[in-house]
């Protein structure tokens, strides 16, 4: 690790400008699920009990450089107050004379929140105007949101070269989780890649066959896997010019030692909808007029006693159409196992992005993992193996 944190920051006096990440999901209104908000309160409070200012950096929605006054940061103040505990101060604009004489008001305690960093086209063009408009009002700079560390803007990449530069608590508590799931894991380590489509995860699927022991395929995805050899999926979901593809990751996992875990039974359907009429098949046995749901039991049983084997779990995606019922089974089967064994202490289990927070709510599972990634586009791009331009910033 080669970022510094905040234990070795001196902050007494100092305003430090945190980037956080309260891209959060609001309805009439109000913030409908607070975790990326309850992430950042260690920070903050580490920041103020060392005697610093915190002043808060973020996003919200893809205003595209305008000013869209629904995609306001104000909607987040009530949120951000019961999280801290405490009132926030809200500015205007993130740079300029409404955030200058903000910062300069500001009395130690005090919390401020600059409105919203793509309100300026400088932000996503990590144009270094911006970033030095936002570094002017600070002494040092304090990155917690690993989540949009994937975008190279003046808040998140830009910024971190101009200032004094550490991650924050959240920031770091990601990177140990992730770093030890996949950079350096205790093996034999397993993944789960379960969602629609093969073509939104390729690079994934390419980068993990050379790092994992077994290697899970769920979801939409498997049926690609299973027409790939030579099996008709039905109606299902598929995506057949892409088998072809699926062949090449079946063959690099085999030159890699990784064992790919795909559905032997399958639970199918005539109808996409709760309660479905539906029978459970071997894989190979999916009727021409049906669509392949789920895994089926024995499937999940295969899976439970890889979990099993395995000391390190890293998990995204569904198995199968996990928002309608019963075709949660495999998810919530196989997401419950690994709740288990983390809990018994030989599983460490790490999860992250898109419906796979949601999916593991669902199961119940989600409190037991060892850490869930409130990531998305961050959590597949690192699961690629990419570098994150908003780490690599850190790194200096
Ligand atoms: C997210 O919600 O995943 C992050 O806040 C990044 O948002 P973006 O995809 O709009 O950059």
């Amino acid at each position: 690790m080669a970022w510094k944190t905040l234990d070795d920051m001196d902050l007494a006096g100092k305003v430090a400008l945190v980037r956080v990440d309260i891209n959060v999901p609001v309805e009439d209104g109000r913030v409908t699920d607070a975790t990326r908000i309850e992430r950042i309160v260690p920070t903050v409070k580490d920041i103020l009990a060392k005697g610093g200012k915190p002043v808060l950096l973020a996003h919200f929605g893809r205003p595209k450089g305008e000013v869209v006054p629904e995609m306001s940061l104000k909607v987040t103040l009530p949120a951000l107050e019961a999280a801290f505990g405490r009132g926030v101060i809200f500015a205007e604009d993130c740079i300029g004379l409404p955030a200058k004489q903000a910062v300069a008001a500001l009395s130690e305690g005090d919390i401020l929140l600059l409105e919203n960093t793509r309100f300026h086209a400088g932000e996503e063009k990590n144009d270094p105007a911006m970033a030095a408009a936002l570094a002017a009002l600070g002494d040092v700079y304090v990155n917690d949101a690993f989540s949009a560390a994937h975008r190279a803007h003046a808040s998140t990449e830009g910024i971190a070269r101009l200032l004094p530069s550490c991650a924050g608590r959240n920031m770091a508590a990601e990177l140990k989780a992730l770093e030890g799931a996949l950079s350096n894991p205790t093996r034999p380590v397993a993944a789960v890649v379960g969602g629609a489509k093969v073509s939104t995860k390729l690079d994934l699927l390419g980068n993990l066959v050379s790092k994992v022991d077994f290697l899970v395929i769920g979801g939409g995805m498997a049926n690609t896997f299973l027409a790939a050899q030579g099996i008709n999926v039905g109606k299902s979901l598929c995506e057949h010019d892409m088998t072809g593809t699926a062949r090449d990751i079946m063959d690099k996992a085999k030159a890699a030692g990784c064992e790919i875990i795909l559905p032997t039974d399958v639970v199918c359907a005539r109808e996409f909808k709760a309660g479905a009429q539906n029978e459970t098949v071997p894989a190979d046995s999916c009727p021409a007029d049906a669509m392949i749901l789920d895994a089926g039991p024995a499937t999940v049983k295969r899976i439970e006693e890889v979990f099993g084997q395995c000391k390190t779990l890293i998990w995204n995606g569904p198995l199968g159409a996990f928002e309608i019922d019963p075709f949660d089974m495999a998810t919530n089967a196989a997401a419950k196992k690994a709740a288990d064994l983390t809990k018994a202490g030989s599983l460490v289990s790490v999860a992250g992005g898109g419906d796979t927070v949601a999916a593991l709510n669902g199961a119940g599972a989600a409190e037991d993992f060892s850490y869930i990634s409130t990531a998305g586009g961050a959590f597949l791009e690192w699961m690629e193996g990419k570098t994150l331009p908003g780490v690599a910033a850190l790194e200096g």
